[in-house]
């Protein structure tokens, strides 16, 4: 029997932003092929430990492990050469630029792919997401919002990452397209692709993942199958606002 080594580990892990502490001792582990959630309320500090972990601020304590690799000190697009790829809250698009250019760009934003691995990789993302090839040459910014989700998740798959982390997911967008894009995660996933979720609709994000971690107060408060997290009147009634979790 052999469990396979964890793709991504964050080990106690804190992030700073000058004086104030906004995540703790935080600590988060995922295996290849796996699905995880990482839940908690707006502010929790749950976008915090995404930056610490892509990069994208340097975590004043603890370790990023990827790959086997200490990835603690690389900077973010070092972290995305090496296979880890946020798409980003309020998924920052470039909102004047064409569909196409979005997506080229992103295939060129760790100094490139091969012009012919951009291609292919620009076919497939356009065979996941038709409805971007209809509008690939429309301003980014003209589209619906989940529309633009699906570009900013088409444009974190041109780097053909190993684990691709997406935070809020369904921010802004309605239960019907949020639904439709969940569906395009589970499939990516099954094609094998690890993927962390970063939801404040907790519901939404258990029911699809293995494993989910909670966070609460800069601090992730909960770990544990989704399908047991689910269950507990704790968590949920900390999300549905009834309760508070400390
Ligand atoms: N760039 C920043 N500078 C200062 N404080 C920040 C910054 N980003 C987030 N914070 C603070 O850190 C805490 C956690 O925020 P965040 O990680 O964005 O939470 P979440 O993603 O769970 O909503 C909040 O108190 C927030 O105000
Ligand atoms: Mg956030």
């Amino acid at each position: 029997m052999s469990i396979p080594d964890p793709l991504l580990s964050v080990e106690g892990i804190e992030v700073r932003y000058g004086a104030a502490t906004a995540l703790r001792a935080a600590n988060l582990s995922i295996r290849p092929g796996q699905l995880v959630a990482v839940i908690g309320n707006n502010g929790a500090g749950k976008t915090s430990l995404m930056r610490g972990l892509t990069g994208l601020v340097r975590p004043s304590a603890g370790r990023v492990m990827f790959k086997g690799e200490d990835t603690t000190r690389l900077a973010a697009h070092a972290k995305v050469a090496r296979g880890l790829v946020m798409v980003p809250e309020g998924r920052m698009l470039f909102p004047d630029q064409s569909v196409e250019d979005n997506l080229i760009l992103g295939a060129y934003v760790h100094g490139g792919l091969k012009r012919l691995e951009a291609k292919r990789n620009l076919e497939r993302s356009l065979t996941l997401f038709p409805r971007l090839r209809e509008r690939l040459q429309q301003p980014a910014g003209s589209m619906s919002g989940g529309e633009q989700q699906m570009l900013a998740i088409a444009r974190g798959l041109m780097t053909e990452p190993d684990l691709l982390v997406i935070d809020e997911l369904s921010l802004g967008l309605a239960p019907k397209i949020v639904e439709q894009l969940i569906g395009i995660l589970r499939d990516l996933n099954r094609q094998g692709l690890s993927i962390l979720l970063v939801e404040q609709l907790a519901s939404y994000a258990l029911a699809i993942t293995d494993y989910a971690y909670v966070v609460a107060h800069g601090h992730v408060e909960r770990e544990g199958p989704s399908a047991v997290l689910v269950r507990d009147p704790d968590v949920m009634a900390a999300f549905l606002g009834k309760k508070k979790a400390a």
